[in-house]
């Protein structure tokens, strides 16, 4: 979480780090500062809450071509204007911003800074009063900053002014993503691309453990023993036009819109030129070797694994498990003998899932990461790597990504399927056709789903999504996206398991929203909203043509049942838009979410 900026060049610096910062808001935005450097000194501006915020304390006669900047999310200390980045020694020769988490800094404190008063809560402060201890003791700033990195557990991106070099942005890296854009006559870097964008689309990758020392006309990457390394630059194929929200007023409904688009791009992605569905050998391989597949994954990607893990056990006949990133640590399951992992990840940064990728690493397992991000940490150390081709999500909610995700798990099930000779009685390129067409139906009604939102959910403080088998799993998807940009708390039951407990919940009103898609519950489920009803429960039922029943809320376009998550999501995303819209909530940006997850 946090973003970092920093620039060097000959114009003025404040706007690129601005503009840069509203790029990276999505990775926390609870405070935000930048820091500019010119012959007058260094100065420093920062603020609690949005870039917008700091944006009007920015002072503009202020000109220097030299900076940094950071937007936060909070993790060592609340936040507060004191504890935003960037930070300053108490000489303010160093300016410092940080994008990680330092997990010895109470050490660090106790052991070298007993006597320093320490202004903020944060276990960033301890790095840069760490540097310019190191620098009065002599060395100078870049010994100074690699005996202080070398000091560090934990994760970092991080960029340094120093007062008494002013030709220089000093940068590091471990575990916290970090990139380095290149210019004429500037050079820049950043969390990810977008932030750089408006002046570049050269781009250099850092590794764990790298400082560059960047300068407006040279870039120098070195290894942790001052060992120069040498990296070719590469050409993002990002479009400027991908980041901006148009016409729409949010990136949620954006993103929304966007998914029929998506499916169609990700066929094409995954079509021969005789238009089969084909992906790497090595992979279909990887995943035909394996006795069983482990999904790893966190929140919405959790989800997709769930539906995913039904894809390639009817398709491929692979068993699959399932697990929650952040617990797999600790109940790590007896392995099989040839597992393989895959990592589902949006973001392809997201820590909980890092932690796994490098645990199994280094027991040797084959491991394959299905991301958006090309680049991105999961993707380059994992052996594999199926790309979503959503474009940028932007939106901290969760949508084009999820919906993506089904469709390349589906297309990995479906290869490694046929590649073993099953034959399935569906086309899948044709089924993920229907698919896309009938996105667009319901990505066009959106006045229903917006008049769902206000008769069931406007003024409610709770809600149940219930469905079985696969439905459940996409009305876990549905809860998660309501609770989090709502703010009602909702929960996604499996249908049958209601009954065991949670009835106990129902009240007069209480929103049920049940999923009704598949042949084989359908009678069933539709027993379980007669429970709730019978308790009072208000019934929103979601049902797909062909087994819809009189009372039915709204009847999604048919498709192959094992693919109804692609849409049946649909409903939901937009309840949950809708929803968030009419409470007043901050739709793109809920509180205390950011999109990139890169702390566990
Ligand atoms: C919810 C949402 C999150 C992410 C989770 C994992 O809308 O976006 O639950 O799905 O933080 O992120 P990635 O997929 O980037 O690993």
């Amino acid at each position: 979480m946090c973003g970092i900026v920093g620039f060097i060049g000959n114009n003025d610096s404040k706007e690129i780090l601005l503009k840069g910062l509203e790029k990276l808001e999505y990775r926390g935005y609870d405070s935000a500062g930048i820091a500019v450097m010119n012959e007058d000194g260094v100065q420093v501006f920062k603020e609690k809450g949005r870039i917008a915020d700091l944006r009007s304390i920015v002072e503009e006669d202020v000109l220097a071509n030299t900076g940094i900047g950071h937007t936060r999310w909070a993790t060592h200390g609340v936040p507060s204007t004191v504890n935003a980045h960037p930070h300053q020694s108490t000489t303010s020769r160093y300016t410092l911003v940080h994008n990680g988490v330092i997990e010895n800094y109470d050490l660090l404190k106790r052991e070298y800074l007993q006597g320093v008063a320490l202004e903020s809560d944060t276990d960033t402060e301890i790095i840069v009063q760490l540097i310019d201890l190191f620098a009065k003791e002599g060395l100078s700033t870049e010994e100074a900053f690699r005996k202080t990195l070398g000091l560090l557990k934990g994760s970092y991106a991080i960029a340094l002014l120093d007062e008494e070099n002013k030709e220089t942005i000093f940068v590091a890296k471990n575990k916290s993503p970090l990139l380095v854009g290149l210019g004429e006559d500037f050079n820049v870097v950043a969390s990810d691309a977008m932030a750089m964008l408006q002046v570049t689309n050269q781009y250099v990758e850092l590794m764990d453990k790298e400082i560059v020392i960047v300068q407006k006309d040279q870039v120098t990457i070195q290894n942790m023993n001052g060992e120069t390394i040498s990296r070719d630059p590469y050409t993002a194929e990002l479009d400027a036009s991908d980041i901006e929200k148009g016409t729409y007023p949010h990136y949620m409904l954006k993103e929304i819109d966007e998914q029929p688009l998506v499916t169609r791009k990700i066929i094409q992605a995954y079509q021969n030129d005789s238009g089969n569905l084909t992906i790497d050998e090595e992979i279909i391989s990887a995943v035909n070797d394996a006795d069983r597949i482990y999904i790893v994954a966190a929140g919405t990607s959790y989800h997709a694994g769930l539906v995913g893990k039904q894809f390639i056990e009817k398709l491929a006949k692979i068993p699959v498990e399932v697990h929650i990133a952040s617990e797999f640590g600790y109940n790590m399951p007896i392995l099989s003998e040839k597992p393989l992992f895959i990592f589902i990840s949006q973001s392809g940064e997201t820590a909980d899932s890092r932690a796994v990728l490098v645990n199994v690493t280094k027991l040797g397992y084959k491991t394959l990461t299905v991301t958006n991000v090309p680049g991105s940490t999961l993707s380059r150390e994992a052996d594999y790597t199926l790309l979503l081709h959503a474009g940028p999500e932007i939106a901290v909610a969760s949508t084009k990504a999820y919906t993506a995700q089904l469709a390349v798990l589906a297309i990995l099930a479906e290869v490694a399927g046929a590649s073993k000779g099953f034959k399935h009685e569906f086309d899948l390129v044709q089924e993920l056709g229907i698919v896309a067409n009938g996105m667009e139906v319901l990505c066009d009604a959106k006045e229903e789903f917006e008049d769902i939102a206000r008769s069931f959910l406007s003024t409610t403080r709770n809600a149940f999504f219930i469905g079985r088998g696969i439905d459940y799993y996409v009305g876990l998807e549905g809860s998660l996206k309501l609770k989090e940009i709502s703010y009602i708390q909702a929960e996604g039951f499996a249908g049958g398991e209601l009954k065991h407990g949670t009835i106990a919940l129902i009240e007069n009103g209480t929103p049920i929203i049940a999923l009704a898609t598949q042949e084989s519950v359908n009678l069933s489920i539709r027993g379980n909203v007669k429970e709730v009803v019978a308790r009072g429960a208000n019934p929103c039922i979601i049902s797909m043509k062909g087994l819809e029943m009189d009372g039915d809320t709204f009847i999604i376009p048919e498709v192959h049942e094992l693919l109804t998550p692609l849409i049946s999501v649909i409903p939901l995303q937009l309840i949950a838009y809708y929803a968030a819209l009419h409470r007043d909530c901050d739709v793109d940006k809920p509180r205390n979410l950011a999109k990139s997850v890169t702390v566990e």
